[in-house]
């Protein structure tokens, strides 16, 4: 399986006017489930991940690098990046180059915007020789429980232009009723503010809290501008109720896990298919 770069794989989505599904990894069964999918697919994937998650499992990116590099050796068809998930300090994105990724995310999304702005500079100023994710606009846990977003949550599409002129930001994740986690209601995409920030914006669009997101409203995101689509909660659910349903069994755990990682892989391969929709074949 080839590794390309992210700027290679967002201008193949752009190419094709389609997405790249973005999966969050965190160990080996994980990887595996998502590049098999890739595989079977015979198209791209992102494998992502954040802070969170490299504390959670006590696994470095550098580990993670690695440990992808062996799996994706075993495939045949299919392509990859690697992409750091959330940063949400400096010291967070530059614990990630140092590990040899070289696509990253920082958000500031939760800070005022001049804030943001001037953190999102100072990732910038590492270099020019990564890929940089920034975000405008807050998402929140609460947004997808209520159903709906308070206004000022939203991205602002006048701001879209200086935050990418300033920043240099080389993709924007937005707020148009995204959220992450669970959806307790059917989430309500405000794709009247995603055609502005479209028309404003010069670089790719990023959808996070693509999760519980019927898939008519993920085409229609796509066919407005988004071009990496993230995933997370679909495919941890996927994973953990195979895994504890084979558990319930009385198994070892190299047989729920092997459970999980299949039931992993199920469910990628129906979102990478979504996202880019049979137009790239790699
Ligand atoms: P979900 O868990 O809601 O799919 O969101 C994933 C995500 O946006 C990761 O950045």
């Amino acid at each position: 399986m080839k590794k390309l770069t992210m700027s290679q794989l967002l201008a193949e989505a752009e190419k094709n006017n389609c997405a790249i599904a973005a999966i969050n990894v965190s160990n080996m069964e994980t990887i595996t489930a998502v590049l098999t999918a890739a595989d079977r697919c015979k198209a791209p994937v992102i494998l992502q991940l954040s802070p969170l998650q490299c504390n959670a499992q006590n696994i470095s990116y550098k580990q993670i690098a690695d440990i992808t590099e062996l799996i994706a050796e075993r495939f045949e068809h299919g392509a990859y990046t690697l992409h750091q998930d959330h940063g949400g300090s400096y010291e967070d994105c530059v614990s990630a180059l140092n590990d040899g990724f070289a696509s990253i995310m920082y958000d500031g999304a939760a800070l005022s915007y001049d804030e943001n702005i001037a953190n999102t500079e100072k990732v910038r100023a590492i270099g020019n020789d990564f890929f940089l994710e920034a975000e405008l606009g807050v998402l929140s846990a609460e947004c997808g429980e209520q159903g709906k977003i308070d206004d000022s949550a939203y991205t602002k599409p006048e701001l879209v232009p200086e935050f990418i002129e300033r920043t240099k930001a080389d993709s924007l994740a937005v707020s148009i009723g995204n959220a992450h986690g669970i959806y307790k209601r059917k989430p309500k995409l405000r794709f009247d503010i995603l055609d502005k920030i479209h028309e404003l914006c010069s670089v790719p669009l990023v959808l996070h809290g693509a999760s519980g997101i019927p898939d008519e409203d993920i085409r229609c995101a796509i066919s407005k501008g988004i071009r990496k689509i993230n995933f997370f909660t679909e495919l941890d659910k996927a994973f953990m109720s195979a895994f504890l349903e084979e558990g319930r069994k009385g198994v070892y755990m190299m047989f729920a896990a092997n459970a999980a990682q299949t039931a992993m892989t199920e469910k990628a391969a129906e979102l990478i298919e979504l996202c880019t929709e049979g137009k790239i074949i790699c």
